[in-house]
């Protein structure tokens, strides 16, 4: 058994979490593909340069070949959903949604990547993201911009989960610089940062109280490794958690310095679902970030009303996402389209043509 279905066999015991077979999951989801569509999208004007129509004549095929692969991709790691939908976050967190995130850096100038947040991402998903470039590429020619397949792979990542269906505006291109660390470092609020902390940040970028919560639901899916929990339960368990919750917190992660992982919804981790919030109402909210929108008397409504009421959830979400997607983002002659999702052009020494460049890899 591996630690993940072992953890899972815990938080059923625990919490008899709901967690659908992802077979079973994926094939629901397969059938109802065309079925759940939010069209809230069009209600809100895009950015200047990003259209909803952007690649219509340039690359009709873009969006169904990012969902058929990542149809695939989950099929195998439903888990992947989650990274995907934290990098667009971590991308556009930093100087907008540019792909910056994806640059990697060198020895003498480390990149956003490297900074402290960012480390924790998977490797899998800039794999992901690099794969579907060359697909899109390979059928479209160099077009499409990295940012743009992040931003659709997120959006994929929640509909394929169980999350709604909703349309972006598109046209974004690819920034020609990485922040540096302290920025990048700068930019993200501490995970153990209260509501107070959280709306200050957001704040500061548009977002209003109830995004904030709606965007804090993206945690329904996923995982946290034990370093940010430790300090929730060592040496003392935080008064505001469940004790239930402590203990099955403690077992899965021994030691504050544990390398284990665990769950960030522990009712349905890989269901995009609103458990969150019915999470965050038992007090078995993972991180301090999460449990106190609920402690907090601004935010406390906001999380009570997704948790009774699903479908407020996914339109407060599709809403904010939509929002997150737009952040900074280069348009028309800005930055430009990479032929690698990880570097910027001018330091591609061989760019093929028609970047017919080799396989994929895994993932
Ligand atoms: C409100 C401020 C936020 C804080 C403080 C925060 C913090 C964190 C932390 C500490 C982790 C665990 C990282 C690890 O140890 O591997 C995490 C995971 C995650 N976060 Fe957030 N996050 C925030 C907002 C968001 C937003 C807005 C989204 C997306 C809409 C998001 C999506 C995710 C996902 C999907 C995971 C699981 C990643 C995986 O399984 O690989 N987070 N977050």
């Amino acid at each position: 058994m591996c630690t993940n279905n072992i953890q899972e066999a815990m938080a059923m015991v625990f919490f008899k979490a709901s967690t659908i077979p992802t077979f079973i999951f994926l094939l629901l989801l397969l059938l109802s593909y065309d079925m759940i569509i939010i069209s809230l999208a069009q209600t809100q004007a895009p950015a200047p340069g990003l259209s909803y129509t952007f690649y219509q004549n340039t690359c009709p095929q873009l969006e169904s070949i990012i969902r058929k692969h990542l149809q695939t991709v989950f099929a195998s790691d439903i888990g992947q959903a989650a990274g995907l939908l934290r990098l667009h976050f971590h991308d556009c967190f930093v100087q907008g949604c540019d792909g910056s995130i994806l640059l990697d850096g060198s020895a003498s100038k480390p990149s956003e990547k490297d900074a402290v947040p960012n480390t924790s991402l998977r490797a899998q998903a800039f794999a992901i993201i690099e794969n579907i470039r060359r697909l899109v590429h390979n059928v479209c020619g160099p077009v499409v911009s990295c940012s743009d397949i992040t931003t659709l792979a997120a959006r994929d990542a929640v509909f394929l989960s169980g999350g709604p269906n909703y349309n972006l505006p598109l046209g974004r291109r690819d920034g020609l610089t990485s922040a540096t660390v302290s920025t990048t470092l700068a930019s993200f609020p501490p995970f153990a940062g209260n509501t107070s902390t959280m709306l200050a940040y957001f704040g500061q970028k548009g977002f209003t109280p109830t995004d904030l919560v709606a965007l804090s639901g993206g945690h329904t899916i996923g995982i946290s490794h034990c370093i940010p929990v430790a300090i929730r339960i060592y040496p003392t368990p935080d008064p505001t958690m469940d004790e239930k919750y402590y203990n099955y917190l403690r077992m899965t992660c021994p030691t504050g310095e544990s390398t284990n992982t665990t769950f960030m919804d522990i009712r349905s981790p890989n269901v995009f679902d609103n458990k969150y919030f019915v999470d965050l109402m038992n007090h078995q909210g993972l991180l301090n970030s999460d449990q106190d929108l609920y402690t907090d008397a601004r935010t406390r409504s906001i999380v009570t009303n997704f948790a009774v009421n699903q479908t407020l959830f996914f339109e407060k979400f599709v809403s904010a996402m939509i929002k997150l997607s737009q952040l900074s983002v280069l348009t028309g002659t800005q930055g430009e389209i990479r032929a690698n999702c990880s570097r910027v052009n001018s330091n591609d020494l061989l760019i093929l043509p028609n970047n017919q460049d080799g396989k994929l890899a895994s993932y």
